[in-house]
């Protein structure tokens, strides 16, 4: 459902957001009473899909692993026992924690007890921050429902399928990588399948607060607007939001529409990235408290310019993959989040290109909390099947979702729609067709997507894209000095634009393998990776209307594409910091550069 509070306003070359926003998930789920479901989860691993379908390839309805069947006489025949079985860690990949699952792409069967006390007549929600990448969600025996997508939030009513006392939860988790999916076969980066982030069962009052966005008015930093929304219908209702730093308290009276509309004068503190002020704001509704942290900023484009409340600001950046430093394989915890992002500003930055999926929450929040800025992207990643609508409805779900789940952060200025995408007529309708979706669901963020699609001139590297017309900021990926050309080379190219829009650099870079030292013609060698750095940076500094960079990457990442023994063993080595934390010599040659400008 779709709030039509939008109210574009566009003065001369500057485009503010007006404001409106869908909802589809519980917002901010961790502020609601729940039972925390991470721990440890029986396993089975299950190829050939047995527990799912007969021999005749049917979907089971009777003798499913779903079941959780159990031996009840000596001659009954049971070929799979959960509660013998062993465990993996919820949150957390498969991939990492058995070295049987390193590689393994199928499925896996996940199975784990709850007990509940219904006598208090709760709703009940199954909450998932992700799953990769198709999981099938059972409860009591009961498949209550399947998501696909790897990356993002999704959560089902269970409150009929639960019962008073002891319960079981099952989840068929299948990270198989289809030509259909979205991202499609090709990436690189590790295929990490699991139960990747936290589960949670939500225990709401039959009447709760299900969403609501909060934030600055468009064109006025001095009145805070938006939403909130009822779970169910309540036309008595009487909703109490306050900010107690801002001495508000604000009451608002809902008829019989579930999503009722504010907007409070007010003199917040903007947030930024020198001063990245949050505020504590409490939903109050019948017995419960919704509190939340919020910080209020204006983002806008005017020309090549990028404005962070009013004022133009460049995007000193860097890319993560959403990949631990502190254990092998996902992040998910906030302090996988807090390492990340402290590795990020120790190098200069104040602007992280979540790469190349919604990474998880804590990140977002995190960023909010250590004033950085956000470039939030669906993996919309190469060579999908932009023909298919089914494709299509994929992507928009997973853009709904990451936009559903985000809009109160502050931090994230950016929506992505996509990466290295191969130009054609349905590639930018399908990608057309998400930024307008974007704009529909929150018109308050900018939107972008990476291209390596820019021509050769004899005047130089030209953007002429035609996607960049549907975006808001142009964001370009380019690899001189490692794929083609010599760094040297690279120092003298000239960039134009077609677009008087800004453009980031949103990736560049090249390998090398920590401690490995040699001439700087060396390929892999840390020398080689630092010219890159160099004469890259001097062709920036030659590109007028760049407006940000964000390089390939903050950490070496583990990917299937990258073999090379001895030197990749399945890493990509374009990190600054290798996977063992060391920098290399680009590190301080960004760090200085940053600091520099
Ligand atoms: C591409 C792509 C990245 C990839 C990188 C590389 O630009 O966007 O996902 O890891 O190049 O080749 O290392």
């Amino acid at each position: 459902m779709l709030s039509i509070l939008t109210r574009g306003l566009t003065f001369a070359a500057i485009i503010f957001c007006s404001s409106s926003y869908a909802g589809n998930l519980i917002q901010n789920s961790d502020a609601h009473a729940h039972i925390d479901l991470d721990g440890p989860w029986h396993y089975i691993v299950d190829p050939y899909e047995n527990g799912f379908y007969n021999h005749r390839y049917q979907e089971h309805t009777r003798d499913g692993y779903f079941k959780n069947a159990q031996v009840k006489h000596p001659s009954d025949l049971i070929e799979y026992d959960f509660a013998s079985a062993a465990t993996l860690n919820v949150p957390g990949d498969w991939n990492t924690q058995q070295d049987e699952l390193f590689f393994y792409e199928g499925t896996v069967w996940y199975q784990r007890d709850f007990s509940l006390d219904k006598s208090r007549n709760e709703r009940y929600i199954l909450h998932f921050g992700a799953a990769n990448y198709e999981a099938v969600v059972y409860v009591n025996g009961e498949k209550v429902g399947t998501h696909i997508g790897g990356f993002t939030p999704f959560e089902f009513d269970v409150t009929g399928a639960v019962k008073d006392g002891d319960n079981f939860v099952i989840v068929k988790v299948d990270n198989r990588r289809e030509r259909e999916q979205v991202p499609t076969v090709n990436t690189d980066w590790w295929n990490y399948g699991g139960l990747t982030r936290s589960v949670k069962l939500l225990t709401l009052p039959k009447q709760y607060i299900s969403d609501y966005t909060i934030h600055l008015a468009d064109d006025d930093n001095r009145t805070i607007t938006g939403w909130i929304e009822l779970g169910t219908g309540d036309k008595n209702a009487k909703v109490t939001l306050e900010i107690p730093a801002l001495d508000i308290k604000h009451t608002l009276k809902f008829s019989d529409e579930p999503r009722q509309s504010f907007s409070i004068k007010a003199k917040p503190n903007l947030w930024s990235t020198a001063e990245p002020t949050l505020y504590e704001v409490n939903i109050r509704y019948n017995d419960r408290t919704i509190s939340d942290r919020i910080g209020f900023r204006q983002i806008a484009v005017k020309d090549e310019d990028i404005l962070l409340n009013g004022e133009p600001i460049f995007l000193k950046g860097i890319s993560i993959h959403e990949e631990s430093a502190l254990h092998p394989g996902r992040a998910w915890s906030k302090e996988d989040a807090r390492q990340l992002l402290t590795m990020a500003k120790d190098l200069g930055v104040n602007f992280v290109r979540l790469a190349h999926y919604p990474h998880n929450e804590h990140m977002v929040r995190m960023a909010d909390e250590m004033g950085l800025l956000v470039w939030s992207e669906i993996p919309v990643y190469w060579t999908v099947l932009f023909e298919r609508d089914d494709v299509y409805a994929n992507a928009e779900n997973q853009l709904t979702e990451m936009i559903s789940r985000d809009k109160n952060r502050a931090s994230v200025i950016l929506w992505s729609m996509a990466n290295e995408t191969p130009k054609s007529e349905a590639r930018l309708g399908f990608i057309t067709k998400l930024a307008n979706k974007a704009r529909e669901l929150d018109d308050t963020r900018l939107i972008t997507a990476a291209l390596d699609t820019s021509s050769e001139t004899d005047k130089g590297k030209h953007i002429d894209d035609p996607l960049s017309e549907v975006v808001d900021v142009i964001g370009i990926n380019n690899y001189c000095g490692w794929y083609g050309k010599k760094p040297a080379e690279c120092a003298g190219i000239k960039w134009h634009s077609d677009y008087n829009k800004p453009v980031i650099m949103s990736e560049f870079g090249g390998g090398a393998l920590a401690g490995y030292h040699a001439d700087a013609e060396q390929r892999w060698s840390e020398e080689y990776q630092a010219d890159v750095y160099r004469h890259n940076l001097t062709m920036i500094d030659n590109m007028s209307f760049l407006r940000g960079m964000t390089p390939w990457i903050l950490k070496d990442f583990r990917s299937p594409r990258r073999p090379l023994t001895n030197i990749q063993d399945f890493w990509n080595r374009k990190g600054l910091v290798s996977d063992k934390g060391v920098k290399k010599q680009a590190w301080y040659i960004l760090n200085e550069y940053y600091q520099q400008h």
